[in-house]
């Protein structure tokens, strides 16, 4: 099939890749020419698994192109993909000008026939409003389609996720009979494997996307009360979670607590549905609480430090990972951005390591002097360790799990670890003579030798004792 896909971001770019592995012509658009110049060489702009390796192979066999001629591609394709962001406003409210501007395109180019498929996340309703845009933008009636196709795609593992999905949802008007055919056409190679596809109505496709990701976030931000719970009652956030999931109506992914959820698509979106909520009415009081739980975690991490360094001023700290989640450059939303402001505020030098998102970090405080100089960029996770008070796990990224205690030891002047995605076993930690702290694992309250030079400060009785009870009486 000839496909335009509009938008080359996280979303697009798999998009048009994806399509063209599965044999269809794709022509990729954006209003970015520097983007467009790098894709046509063969250059991801941002890091994504896989990704260069399989656009790089589509590009040679000539199945994917990229322009900035949108006219072209819309008359060239027969189905139109709008993948192009939906940033949210000031009030949260998702910004739909790059979506109608597609559809503005689509209303003065398209012709009979042509489907317009969006994969941008948009309020519920956004589909009559790209009609809308379309009606009165093409200068003569022609048959359009407009479909609801949204993406789960996450990041780190798009590529994946695109070729295995849980689902496929389609919204479409009850009359799209053809519609219909084209799509399963498209989706044959997956639907062939096995992969769900559920055709419903464009309003509930909507809903579909915005509902899986405020549940998602829901879940992280349960797992995130309970784990504070764990801390104060002596159980433990792993184990607990572990045992709620094994039961299968719970399952056990998107249980795992810690530092909470970033990224541009889980705040964005539980925002941008609280506020079509309120826009209609209704208040998503749960959703609102989700929001507040999650916000407060980089604070929890920050009371978890001054438990063991009161002073900050003058404190070096590590930080081991910087962008939102493992296998991704994007800082969006990520929580290290604010504990860098934080402890950059408090007087602390920071020492950090990410494998792949430093530069983005440097582009960010570019014009943040003060912010910069007070950062050292590391080449390896040990480097940061050198001369830092505490170090701060803030993102899983799989080299942090395993650390060589024995090497870590004599590089930091005190040894504490707070460790925000809870990827350290804590028993082994301690035993290894670190002072650790997680998001609601069970820690023993027994003192354990400190560092090469603790401190007065480290060594104030109290300071390390878990709030959980000893000996507690276990009821059968
Ligand atoms: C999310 C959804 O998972 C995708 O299905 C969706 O398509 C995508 O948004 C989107 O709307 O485009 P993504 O933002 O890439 O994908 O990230 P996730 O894997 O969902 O992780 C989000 C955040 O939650 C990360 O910061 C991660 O560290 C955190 N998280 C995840 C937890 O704190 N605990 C968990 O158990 C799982």
């Amino acid at each position: 099939m000839k496909i335009a896909v509009f938008g080359c971001g996280y979303v697009g770019l798999t998009t048009a890749v994806g399509l063209a592995e599965m044999g269809n012509e794709v022509l990729g658009v954006d209003v970015n020419p520097e983007r467009i110049e790098m894709l046509s060489k063969g250059r991801v702009p941002f890091f994504e698994p896989g990704m260069e390796e399989m656009m790089r192979r589509n590009l040679a066999e000539g199945r994917l192109s990229f322009t900035l001629d949108t006219p072209s591609a819309i008359r060239f394709g027969q189905l139109i993909f709008s993948a192009v962001g939906t940033p949210p406003k000031k009030n949260h409210e998702a910004d739909l000008t790059a979506v109608l501007s597609v559809a503005d395109s689509f209303g003065r180019y398209a012709s009979d026939g042509k489907i317009f498929v969006n994969k941008s996340t948009v309020p519920v309703g956004t589909s009559e409003k790209i009609r809308e845009t379309i009606d009165l933008n093409s200068t003569a009636q022609f048959d359009y389609s407009v479909v609801s196709n949204p993406e789960f795609l996450r990041e780190g593992t798009a590529l994946q996720d695109f070729f295995n999905p849980d689902r496929i949802v389609i919204g479409l008007e009850p009359e799209d009979l053809d519609v219909k055919k084209s799509m399963d056409k498209l989706y044959r190679p997956m639907l062939d494997r096995g992969v769900p596809i559920q055709y419903t109505d464009v309003r509930s496709a909507e809903v579909i996307k915005y509902a899986s990701n405020a549940f998602l976030a829901t879940r992280i931000s349960f797992v995130n009360e309970l784990a504070e719970f764990c801390e104060l009652s002596g159980a433990d956030i792993k184990t607990v979670a572990k045992g709620m999931g094994l039961d299968k109506r719970i399952g056990t992914t998107f249980l795992d607590a810690g530092l909470g959820f970033g990224g541009s698509c889980l705040p964005k979106d539980l925002g941008a549905l609280i506020e079509k909520g309120e826009a209609l009415g209704f208040d998503f009081k749960l959703l609102k609480e989700v929001q507040k739980i999650n916000k407060r975690l980089p604070g929890r991490m920050i009371n978890k430090l001054t438990k063991y360094l009161p002073q900050l001023n003058g404190k070096t700290i590590a930080i081991w990972g910087l962008s939102f989640k493992p296998k991704t450059d994007d800082l969006r939303e990520a929580p290290s951005l604010e504990l860098i402001s934080a402890l950059i505020k408090a007087k602390c030098k920071l020492k950090v390591f990410d494998p792949v998102s430093m530069d983005n970090v440097k582009n960010l405080f570019a014009k943040n002097t003060n912010l910069l100089k007070n950062i050292s960029f590391s080449a390896h996770p040990y480097d940061a360790l050198k001369g830092s008070d505490a170090l701060l796990i803030v993102t899983e990224w799989d080299e942090f799990r395993n650390p060589d205690y024995a090497k870590m030891k004599p590089l930091m002047n005190k040894n504490i670890i707070i460790d925000g995605r809870n990827l350290l076993a804590p028993k082994e930690a301690q035993e290894k003579g670190f002072y650790y702290e997680s998001f609601g694992r069970t820690l023993s309250a027994e003192k354990i030798s400190s560092g090469k030079n603790s401190s007065s400060t480290m060594n104030e009785p109290g300071l390390y004792r878990s709030t959980a009870k000893k000996n507690r009486v276990v009821r059968g």
